[in-house]
C-alpha cells in the first residue's frame, strides 16, 4: 500500500496530498498550487520554503552547485515528506489554481523562420484539459527524464493548440532535435502549464522587453491582451545580435501598425550591414529612452543575463519599483 502525506500551506491553509515518490513541488503543481520554482534541480533556490512542522528527506545527493536554503527552510523540488507537513508559503491562496497536465502532444507544424529558430505548433488532445494563461510555459519531457521549458507564444486556446519558439542550440538535448529532425505527426510529451508571468491588471504604461526567443511569451500577451496593452501604452523592445535573431520581426511590426499605442523598437547588438535601426544592448535602449521609469511596469523575457542587467539598472538608475519588474528567464539548452 502506498503511503501519502498531507501538506498544508500556511497561512492561507491550502492543502494537498503528496503521494509516495513525489516531491513536494511535484505534488503541489499537480494539485494546482503553483509554488515558485525554476530549475527543479536544486540549484536556483527559487522553490525554498520555510518548514513549519513535519520532516522531509532529500530525493538524491545534492548536485555540486546545489543551492543551500536558509536554516529551517527546504527546497521543495528536492524534498519528499516523511510525515504530514506544514510549510510557510504566504504568496499562496487557499484554493488551488489551474492544475498542471501531463499529456502527449502531436506536432502539427514545424517552421524554421531563421537560421536557428524553430516555431512548433503542437496539439494537446482537448480531453486532456490543458489550459494556460498568456505568459505561462510548458515543459517538454525527454525520454531520459530531463525536461526543457518553453513559453507558449499563442493566445490561450480551448482546443489544446500550443505554439512554441525553440532556439537551436547545437548539441542541445531537445533544441537540436526540434531544429533538425522534428516533423509533423511526431509525438512529444509535455507537462504544464507553469509560471506566474503575465500581464497584471492596472493602468501603468508598459515596457515589453525581449531578447531572442523571449519574444514568445510577449507575443502571447500581445495576442491575448492587445487592447488592454494598447490602452495603457506600451513599447516593445526586442533585441538580438543580428536581424535574423528577430525571427518574427514582421509580426512585431504588424502589431505596431495595427495597434496605435504599441511602439516596436528592434535593437541589434551586432548589426547587419545597412541596418538603420537602434544598436547596442536591448536594455540599454530602454535606459536611453527613459530618464525615469517610476510609473512604468516592465515585462522582461529572454536571456537571464539581460534580465538581471535590466532589473538592476531600471530599479537603481531609473526609479522603477522592484515589484513592477516582472520576468521569465530561461537558459537556452
Ligand atoms: Fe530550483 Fe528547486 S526549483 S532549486
Amino acid at each position: 500500500m502506498s503511503i501519502s502525506h498531507e501538506v498544508i500551506l500556511q497561512p492561507a491553509g491550502g492543502r494537498f496530498r503528496c503521494e509516495e515518490g513525489q516531491t513536494v513541488l511535484e505534488a503541489a503543481l499537480a494539485a494546482g498550487y503553483l509554488l515558485p520554482h525554476s530549475c527543479r534541480a536544486g540549484t536556483c533556490g527559487l522553490c525554498a520554503l520555510p518548514l513549519v512542522a513535519g520532516s522531509l528527506e532529500a530525493v538524491s545527493p545534492p548536485p555540486a552547485e546545489a543551492f543551500v536554503p536558509p536554516a529551517g527552510s527546504c527546497l521543495t523540488c528536492q524534498s519528499r515528506p516523511r510525515s504530514d507537513l506544514t510549510l510557510d508559503a504566504p504568496q499562496m491562496g487557499a484554493e488551488p489554481g489551474q492544475r498542471t497536465v501531463t499529456a502527449g502532444a502531436r506536432v502539427v507544424a514545424v517552421e524554421r523562420p531563421s537560421a536557428d529558430v524553430a516555431v512548433l505548433a503542437l496539439q494537446v488532445p482537448p480531453a486532456a484539459g490543458f489550459r494556460f494563461q498568456a505568459g505561462q510555459y510548458i515543459d517538454i519531457l525527454l525520454r531520459d527524464g530531463a525536461r526543457r521549458s518553453y513559453s507558449m507564444a499563442n493566445a490561450p486556446d480551448d482546443e489544446g493548440l500550443i505554439e512554441l519558439h525553440v532556439r537551436h542550440i547545437p548539441g542541445g538535448r531537445f533544441s537540436e532535435h526540434a531544429y533538425t529532425r522534428l516533423k509533423p505527426r511526431d509525438l512529444l510529451r509535455v507537462e504544464g502549464p507553469f509560471g506566474s508571468f503575465g500581464l497584471r491588471p492596472g493602468d501603468a504604461p508598459i515596457i515589453l522587453l525581449a531578447s531572442g526567443t523571449g519574444y514568445a511569451p510577449i507575443a502571447s500577451m500581445l495576442k491575448t491582451h492587445g487592447d488592454e496593452i494598447r490602452r495603457r501604452g506600451a513599447t516593445l523592445y526586442w533585441g538580438g545580435r543580428r536581424l535574423q535573431d528577430l525571427y518574427a520581426v514582421s509580426s512585431a511590426e504588424a502589431w505596431e501598425a495595427a495597434h496605435p499605442g504599441i511602439r516596436f523598437v528592434p535593437v541589434l547588438s551586432e548589426p547587419d550591414n545597412g541596418w538603420q535601426g537602434r544598436t547596442g544592448l536591448v536594455h540599454q535602449a530602454v535606459l536611453d529612452d527613459h530618464p525615469r521609469l517610476d510609473v512604468h511596469e516592465v515585462y522582461a523575457c529572454g536571456n537571464p543575463l539581460m534580465i538581471d542587467a535590466a532589473r538592476q539598472s531600471f530599479c537603481r538608475d531609473r526609479g522603477l519599483p522592484e515589484h513592477r519588474f516582472f520576468s521569465d528567464a530561461f537558459l537556452p539548452r
